[in-house]
Order: C-alpha cells, then structure tokens, then sequence
C-alpha cells in the first residue's frame, strides 16, 4: 500500500485538511476547523470502504496532530465522534463528553395520535 498524505489548504470556510492518495485517487480525508476563541473543531474523518482498517484514519490523524501541535499551541480541539472514530480519540487523550443520539422525522401535518393507530378486531 503506497499512500501518500497532502495537506489542502482551502481559501474558504477557516478549514485545512489532508488528503490519503493512493494513486492519484483520495481514498480518505480528514479536516479541522478554525473557530473563534482559540477553538479548534476536527471534522470530516473519512477512509473509503475497501482501505479501512489499514492505519490510514491513524496516519491523517498523526499528520493533523503534529501540524496542530506546531501552531496552535494553547488552542482548545473538540470533535464529534461516531463509534468507529472515538476509540482514537481517547487514545490521544481526548475526554468523553456526552452522548448524543442521531434522530429524524417526515414533516407532515402532526395527526391526533388516535388516527395513526390501526386496531383489527
Ligand atoms: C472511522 C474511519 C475514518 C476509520 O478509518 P480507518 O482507516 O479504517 O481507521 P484506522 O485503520 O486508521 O484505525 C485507527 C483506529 O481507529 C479505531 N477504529 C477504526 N475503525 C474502527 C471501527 N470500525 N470500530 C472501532 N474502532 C475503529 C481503532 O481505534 C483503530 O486503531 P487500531 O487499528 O489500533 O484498533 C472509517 O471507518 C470511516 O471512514 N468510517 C465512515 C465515516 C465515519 O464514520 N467517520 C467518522 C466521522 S466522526
């Protein structure tokens, strides 16, 4: 596996990411975010399907996290994490806050909740 890591440095939006190329075609990313109040958000982790669980989420991460510790010492890093990329996450260090549950609805005109329900006799 010949993979290279290229930084991107976008004219929009305060991110930076880095880019996973195998053959000049990205097979994972990941991002920061500069927020005010020396806030730094990680975002955007992502490794395509058939290169998963090869180090690559770990080899972006180590390269985000020497370019973070060379400038922005001080600063504050936060991250939303699905189950597959929290457990690097403590490995690094960073503490577990609360949990938060991903939920979704059709809009639609709300219905007494009687004439949803369908009762066979
Ligand atoms: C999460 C994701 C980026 C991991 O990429 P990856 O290249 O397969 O990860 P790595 O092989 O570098 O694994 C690094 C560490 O992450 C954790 N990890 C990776 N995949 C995991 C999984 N499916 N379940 C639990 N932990 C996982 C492990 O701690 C692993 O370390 P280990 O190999 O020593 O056990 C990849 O599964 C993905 O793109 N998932 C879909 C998008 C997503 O969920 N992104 C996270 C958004 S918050």
């Amino acid at each position: 596996m010949d993979i290279k890591i290229v930084m991107l440095e976008m004219n929009a939006q305060n991110q930076i990411g880095w880019l996973a190329i195998e053959e000049d075609k990205t097979v994972g990313h990941i991002f920061m975010r500069k927020e005010p109040d020396k806030t730094l958000k990680f975002l955007d982790a992502w490794v395509s399907k058939d290169h998963r669980r090869k180090g690559i989420y770990r080899s972006l991460w180590n390269t985000r996290w020497q370019y973070v510790k060379d400038n922005y010492k001080g600063w504050t890093v936060y991250a939303w994490c699905r189950p597959p990329s929290l457990p690097l996450l403590l490995e690094k260090g960073f503490l577990k806050g609360d949990t938060c549950v991903y939920v979704e609805r059709v809009v639609e005109d709300d219905l007494p909740r009687f004439e949803k329900c369908f009762v066979s006799c």
